[in-house]
């Protein structure tokens, strides 16, 4: 199986004292839709950032598609982070750009080549993908729903293509309804997009288990348990045990 993202025995203090990851490896497979679940507070989003290159490991080392994070120059890592697409728990849009324009900015900030024409096209394709009624396409972020914004941040987080896209905490504060909804378009997306692998942080435990291909439960600065979600259910791990009855009952 081919690894999209190499973690090994990283291990990450900001202060030279308290370690946040203690050693921590994970593989996550190509091509897969992995869930990273955990307490609050056990270094989940701190590991997403260590994939974005966003924070460099105290020692360990950090793999993504088969380059060594720690090689790259400030510019290449600028470069290499095209292959990711991000969406965090605020769709983090632009306030003062239309939807359209939102979706456009990585393109031309990043595909200096294209045309406008050719620009408007592959962002409107985006927005068409998650499910957005053209009619939306040319107002603010403030004048659409959260429902509608999530989708706005997950077309721009597609418009430049990526291998692996990245999600943290993307229903967090979402009503059940909403939650399903952004749930299932990370799906639908993860399925559209062959190939592509996907790495959704969650606190919705159902959700997880429900469209991950595999889950990857941290404690403690490490991967307590990496499986698929059969495994958990049948962990005799006993903080596994908690942590999945506790999910279940929210559901
Ligand atoms: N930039 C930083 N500087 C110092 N400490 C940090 C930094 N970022 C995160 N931490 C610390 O690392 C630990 C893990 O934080 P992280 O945000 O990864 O937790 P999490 O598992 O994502 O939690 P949650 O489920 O609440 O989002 C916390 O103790 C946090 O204070
Ligand atoms: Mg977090």
């Amino acid at each position: 199986m081919e690894t999209a993202v190499k973690i090994q025995d990283v291990r990450k203090t900001f202060d030279g004292k308290d370690f946040v990851l203690k050693g921590l490896t994970l593989n996550i497979p190509k091509g897969s839709l992995t869930a990273i679940i955990g307490f609050s507070g056990t270094g989940k989003s701190v590991l997403l950032k260590h994939m974005l290159g966003l924070f460099q490991p105290t020692s360990g080392k950090v793999e993504v598609l088969g380059t060594d994070m720690a090689n790259l120059s400030p510019d290449e890592l600028t470069k290499f982070r095209c292959n990711f697409g991000v969406l965090f728990q605020s769709a983090a849009l632009f306030d003062d750009m239309t939807v359209l324009e939102n979706v456009s900015f990585p393109l031309i900030e990043h595909r200096r080549n294209l045309k406008p024409d050719e620009v408007k096209k592959i962002a409107e394709e985006k927005l068409k993908m998650v499910g957005l009624d053209p009619k939306h396409f040319h107002k603010l972020p403030s004048q659409i729903s959260g429902g509608m914004q999530k989708r706005t941040g997950l077309a721009r987080a597609l418009a430049l293509d990526p291998e692996i896209l990245v999600y943290d905490e993307p229903t967090t504060g979402l009503d059940p309804i909403l939650t399903e909804m952004v749930d299932n378009l990370i799906l639908d997306t993860h399925k559209h997009k062959k190939g592509t692998t996907s790495i959704m942080v969650s606190h919705d435990l159902a959700a997880a288990f429900r469209i991950a291909d595999y889950v990857a439960m941290l404690d403690a600065g490490q991967v307590l348990l990496f499986g698929k979600p059969e495994d958990f259910y049948n962990s005799e791990i006993e903080l596994v045990k908690r942590f999945v009855s506790k999910g279940m009952k929210h559901s």
